[in-house]
């Protein structure tokens, strides 16, 4: 394949720039030197095209953050911590050797360690894959232990920074109905402050980043969590935000499917009641979290059982999981062609155009993130859309070419927004790329 040799040169700069030998940063200046689940993820799939050990050597050290419980966090954190998650004080299934976060990340681990497995040497391979395998079931059990609360088999996050995507309108309008009682009055006081201590805004301009009413609700919704000591039982009577949401859910599905594709290869037994949970994720997806009106899943809200009806990127990821009936998919893929909704220049957006919510240089609100696009290409392959595929991997590419390493785009001029040199584009460009070239 022609054509993306400089993009490629470039991708592979940015790891390496990046690269702490331990783990990869997502990008210097904008963010600490902590190591972030599904980052790692992603740039451990980059790394399987470069050096395959040094992939397997990311997730190990994701993987050394995962807790008793089984809990893989969303932040193996660098520097001590003693004050703000305060984890190993807090809760007894924190590791004691390593420092991290109490909240996890979407459950994308599994589809990394398939991807750099199948790069491995033989002799590596196995040792590798085995260990992995038992630390995901390990994963994959607790989310059905302590995040199903309606034992649906839906897995509820608690805080918008589970999800990857902290201000998707969908949470951040269903956070804002929430009493978060005397604390949260507390952090509305001390919001000015909270706003000057903030990092990411001096490194990128302001309107791309959370605004101060989102990260506001953040601070409310992360003290409240803190309270409870990340402990389930708590979570459940003295915490009132659990959303069944789509994207983490069809997450969920495709890494179960790989899960049980790696257990079988590997001859490690799953247990029966993770296997049934498994099926049950399947099945509620659809069950639960589809409007049959609007031809659109949406998150549900655990508490009250409603849907929450706000479309946003999340909406499209069943697209990824696979696991949807045909009219299904083709009704999403309907959607994300839609001029007015997904169907932008260089989508696709986390926000529709058409929405209310729509803020075209702003984080989550409608830029284009070039993991979602992977995982969505991805999808649509596996199901079978080849070329609706092939389209989004080339406009993909192509706003990669014209925006740079970007952490995310302007979905209609694929302007860079965000932080520089950032690794998950880089590792996903390379894929891209590398994968293409390999089927010609
Ligand atoms: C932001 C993103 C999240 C990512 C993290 C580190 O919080 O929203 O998805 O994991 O930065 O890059």
């Amino acid at each position: 394949m022609p054509g993306y040799e400089n993009l490629e040169r470039d991708a592979i700069k940015v790891l390496r720039l990046n690269d702490l030998q331990t783990h990869t940063i997502p990008s210097k200046g904008l963010y600490s030197d902590d190591a972030w689940l599904w980052d790692s993820a992603f740039s451990a799939i980059g790394w399987s095209h470069i050096n395959p050990r040094r992939g397997a050597v990311e997730i190990d050290t994701i993987f050394d953050g995962q807790w008793q419980n089984g809990m893989i966090p969303n932040m193996r954190i660098h520097r001590s911590d003693p004050v703000l998650w305060a984890c190993r004080r807090l809760n007894q299934n924190a590791p004691r050797s390593v420092t991290t976060s109490g909240i996890t990340q979407p459950p994308i681990m599994a589809e990394a360690v398939q991807r750099v497995s199948q790069k491995m040497d033989n002799d590596d391979r196995r040792p590798f894959t085995v260990n992995a395998i038992g630390r995901l079931a390990a994963y994959h059990e607790w989310i059905y232990n302590e995040r199903n609360p309606g034992k649906s088999g839906l897995f509820a996050a608690v805080h918008p920074w589970e999800t990857g995507m902290e201000n998707t309108p969908s949470w951040i309008r269903h956070m804002e109905t929430i009493d978060w009682g005397v604390t949260g009055r507390i952090i509305h006081a001390l919001n000015p402050l909270i706003q000057l201590g903030r990092n990411d805004t001096k490194h990128a301009p302001k309107e791309q980043r959370s605004n101060s009413i989102e990260s506001k609700l953040y601070a409310q919704s992360f003290i409240k969590l803190r309270s409870t000591h990340y402990d389930p039982a708590r979570l459940a009577d003295d915490y009132p935000l659990h959303i069944e949401d789509v994207h983490m859910n069809s997450i969920l599905i495709r890494n179960n499917e790989i899960l049980d594709e790696l257990a079988d290869e590997y001859d490690v037994p799953l247990s029966d009641t993770l296997r049934g949970h498994m099926a049950q994720t399947r099945t509620n997806l659809d069950t639960c979290l589809w409007d049959d009106t609007d031809q659109m899943y949406y998150p549900r809200d655990a508490v009250s059982g409603k849907l929450i009806k706000i479309s946003t990127i999340a909406s499209l990821m069943p697209i990824y999981a696979g696991s949807a009936p045909i009219e299904r998919v083709d009704a999403l893929i309907g959607h994300m062609t839609d001029p007015e909704s997904f169907g932008l220049p260089y989508g696709i957006p986390t926000v529709p155009y058409n929405s209310p919510y729509y803020r075209k240089h702003c984080y989550w609100t409608a830029p284009t993130w070039l993991n979602i696009n992977w995982a969505l290409q991805d999808g649509l392959d596996r199901q079978e859309h080849a070329l609706a595929a092939q389209s989004l991997r080339t406009m993909t590419l192509d706003m990669a070419e014209i925006g740079g390493m970007h952490e995310y785009f302007d979905a209609e001029t694929a302007q860079g927004l965000g932080a520089k040199n950032f690794s998950w584009t880089a590792a996903l460009t390379l894929d891209l790329i590398i994968n293409q070239r390999d089927e010609h």
